[in-house]
């Protein structure tokens, strides 16, 4: 199994800064497929060519962030730079920008192996959830776990990610729904390293037993979870499960408007098992993504592409609930930026595998592998915020970047296998 490597301590890092070793030459790339197109059209309409592929190439990162990446010839010429620099050569291999995953439920416990058996059998996801299974059935063990094994589990599962070429995972809380659960689930992901984490509250994820209504549920969250959300600092966006049977368009709104006025992020897991209205509510609120999006119709697609809203799509939760898919083609074609994420969870889908993700992609959603790839690294930056920062090699964006073992066609392949051997958060190695 690859290495995961310990990511240098802040001492570390300021002793290699004194001896001015923040500045790498990365040389000896045999093809760097920068994705400079796909970040300039913000992951729009994506095109083969939007990969952007540079031959015989090397990159320079000062501070971890790339200050150039072009031709090798080109850059060996600036050589009062390089005077200080450490080089490292990739021997020829193929590098491009490590993945984002947008849309995890990262930091859970216990397991709902056996739901999986029950809806092969002919159970429906919603009457499992109704027969107390579903969501609720992940609160209980959640609630009883310490927030250091949580954390551990969930460094267990982030390495996980790392391996296959991510750097920037997303993790939502949603299992605990009572504020101490729920933050307890956001400290245990804060302590991950390697991979930076991006938290969101999922609070409203489903209707806890001890409350009447959703609306109730809804009140409660507004009143007492923001506020000290907020005040606490362990997560600076806000997803609700918009859904027949846990909170319906008009609840949702009246939760994601007060979330947006204390300054919240929004995102929202939308359209998914029937269309609720969680597309509509993204739009008009300005949600970074509007998440799973199967039930969407064309009116719903045009408005998502005309607005900034990032289309987080998860084949690999379709396949497991066995599903239809989204509309992906009809979304890239009206001009909508997707984004694509494995939704690990442990109902509906209890997968981390990227491979599979992409290969669903390309098989039942039609996406070429240019789109995949820039869904899994421009687009899920965007989804995450990190627009402007990740995703592409470019001028000025933080250097995470995957070396390849093969060339890029052997990405989305193989399931089970992703073709990475060599990642890199800003510039240091991570496996
Ligand atoms: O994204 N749709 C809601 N939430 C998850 C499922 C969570 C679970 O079943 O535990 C999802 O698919
Ligand atoms: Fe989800």
């Amino acid at each position: 199994m690859k290495k995961v490597r310990k990511p240098a301590s802040k001492t570390d890092q300021k002793m290699m800064r004194k001896k001015d070793e923040t500045i790498v030459f990365f040389r000896g790339i045999g093809s760097a497929m920068t994705l400079a197109a796909a970040a300039e059209k913000q992951g729009r309409r994506i095109e083969m060519t939007d990969l952007s592929p540079i031959e015989n190439a090397a990159m320079i990162v000062k501070d971890g962030r790339i200050i150039a990446c072009g031709p090798e010839k080109e850059l060996a010429k600036k050589k009062a730079l390089l005077k200080k620099a450490r080089e490292v050569d990739l021997k020829g291999r193929t590098i491009l920008p490590a993945f984002s995953e947008c849309h995890t439920h990262l930091i859970f416990a216990g397991n709902r192996a056996g739901e999986f058996e029950r809806r092969n059998q002919g159970e429906s996801y919603q009457s499992i959830a109704r027969s107390g299974g579903g969501i609720l059935a992940t609160v209980e063990p959640t609630r009883a776990t310490k927030e250091k094994d949580l954390a551990k589990v969930g460094q267990r599962r982030a390495d996980r990610f790392l391996r296959q070429g991510v750097t920037t995972i997303e993790a939502k809380s949603g299992y605990g729904l009572d504020v101490e659960t729920e933050f307890k689930m956001l400290k245990a992901a804060g302590t991950v390293r390697g991979p930076r984490i991006v938290r969101t509250f999922l609070g409203a994820h489903a209707i806890p037993k001890d409350f009447a209504s959703a609306e109730a549920y809804i009140n409660h969250l507004i009143a007492e979870a923001l506020p000290r959300l907020k005040g606490e600092g362990h997560a600076c966006r806000v997803d609700i499960f918009v859904e027949d049977g846990y909170f319906n368009s008009a609840v949702s709104k009246k939760y994601l408007q007060a979330a947006k006025e204390m300054g919240f992020d929004l995102v929202v897991h939308a359209d998914q098992l029937t269309r609720s209205g969680g597309a509509a509510l993204a739009v008009e609120l300005g949600a970074r993504s509007a998440d799973h999006l199967i039930q969407v119709n064309d009116h719903d697609v045009k408005a998502l592409a005309k607005s900034d809203v990032t289309c987080v799509l998860l084949p690999s939760s379709d396949l497991y609930m066995n599903c239809a898919y989204p509309p992906a083609r009809k979304m890239i074609e009206a001009g909508a930026r997707v984004a694509l994420a494995t939704d690990f969870n442990p109902g509906s889908c209890p997968s981390q595998d990227l491979a599979l993700v992409g290969v669903l992609a390309r098989i039942q959603m039609k996406m070429s592998l240019a789109q995949v790839i820039s869904a899994y690294t421009v687009g899920a930056a965007y989804a995450l915020g990190f627009g402007r920062e990740l995703g592409a090699l470019t001028e000025g964006r933080k250097a995470d970047f995957s070396v390849l073992d093969g060339d890029h066609q052997e990405l989305f392949l193989e399931i089970g296998r992703m073709p990475i051997s060599e990642v890199y958060r800003e510039g240091e190695r991570l496996v």
